[in-house]
This record gives structure tokens, sequence and C-alpha cells, in this order.
């Protein structure tokens, strides 16, 4: 499963790319004006942080106008992934950008048909959004499941980039139901690793090495 970095934040990204363990980031508008950065300055320093896809959103709704911005984002780096609504404008410039080779993420789906409309646009990846749909009370992880069937289904590219993750449940049942990607919150990342038996058996092993007043060096 790759793991993207879900933040515009590029002193948090530039901690974990150092770990190894980050395959791309993704970023919307809501990210980046957190940032408190102008756009294609930060997209075009997380380009550096990162050799994965850097997902950069379009903020037109028409989509010869948001093919002009695409083009306009593509100028930055080659790893800058074009991230587009799921609307009928936005699978228009999908199928556009991708029959042009670049590399398209379809963004703010939350059903199964959305996802099979952005797949038959070659869509290199569909973000449906789990949070969003817990948070009315509907289960996002079967999304997840119902896009996985009907991706497999067809043999379908598309990479299902599980989004709007909120705990460590949500990467694993990601990881369970067979999504490609989970883009994470990077709090969420590094609590991943987090567990109180390991910090404890850890200290037990530590003390009972120091009675042996033994060096490995
Ligand atoms: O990548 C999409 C993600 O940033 C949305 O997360 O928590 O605002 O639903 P959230």
């Amino acid at each position: 499963m790759k793991f993207f970095v879900d933040t515009a934040d590029t002193n948090e990204i530039r901690e974990l790319a150092a770990t190894g363990l980050i395959d791309g980031v993704t970023t919307n508008p809501s990210l980046i004006v957190k940032s408190g950065r102008d756009f294609k300055e930060v997209i075009k320093e997380i380009c550096e942080l990162t050799d994965g896809p850097v997902s950069a959103e379009v903020t037109a709704l028409e989509t010869d106008a948001m093919l002009a911005e695409a083009q306009e984002l593509l100028k930055i780096a080659k790893n800058v992934c074009i991230k587009l609504p799921l609307t009928i404008d936005g699978l228009k410039a999908c199928k556009a950008l991708t029959d042009e080779g670049h590399m398209v993420n379809v963004t703010l789906c939350f059903s199964a048909n959305q996802a099979l409309l952005a797949a038959k646009a070659g869509a290199t990846f569909i973000s449906p959004f789990i949070g969003r749909l817990d948070d009315m009370n509907i289960d996002g992880m079967e999304l997840i499941e119902d896009i996985r069937i009907i991706y497999d289904n067809y043999g379908f590219e598309t990479e299902i980039l599980a989004a709007s993750i909120r705990t460590a449940n949500h990467v694993k049942q990601s990881a369970m139901a067979g999504a490609d990607v989970a883009t994470i919150p990077p709090s969420v990342i590094k609590g991943l690793a987090k567990h109180p038996l390991t910090d404890k058996g850890l200290e037990a092993f530590l003390a009972d090495w120091a009675k042996t007043g033994q060096s490995i060096l």
C-alpha cells in the first residue's frame, strides 16, 4: 500500500520523507490556505521533497478553464499530479489530460458510480473521502470495498487513493479493503508506529541490557 502525506506543510513533509516511508503528497485548496503560502511556490517546494506524485488541485469549474489551470500547474514539476473534482467537467478534463499522459487524481468521490466514471475517464487515482461519509453516519469504508470490487471486475488500472482519513483504523481498514494508496494526515502517520506495549517492552529490554554492563560498540 502506498502512503501519501495529506498536507501542504513542507516541514511535516520533509520530516516524514526522511523516513523513506512516503510515496507522494496530496494537497487541496483548504490545505493550501492552511499553509499560508503561495500555491505554486509551495507545490514547487513539495515536488522537490518527494519523487512521488504531488496532487495540485485546479480551482476552475469548467473543462477548458480546468485544462488551462492544469497546464500552468504541470509547468511546476514533472511529478505534479492534477487534482480534478468529480463533476462532468472534471471528468472531461481528466480524459483529456490522461490521454496526453499526465497524472490525474479525481477527488471528492462519495459513490461507487462516481468512481466508475473516473476509471472510465482514465483517472490515475480516485479519491473516495472516507471521513466525510463517516461524518454523515454512512460507512465510508464500504465505498472503498465497493470500488475495489468494481475495478477488479473490469481490470481498471485507476488506483484507489483512500482519502479523508482521520484515524489509524481508517488506514488499516483501507489496507484490508485493498486500497492502493492511503493519503494520511502527518499526525496519523506518526501515530501508526506507536503502541504502549512496544514502548514497555523496549524499556524492559534496555533495563535488562544495562544489567549486563556490556556495549555493542
Ligand atoms: O485529501 C482529502 C482530505 O484532505 C480531506 O480530508 O478531513 O477534510 O475530510 P477531510
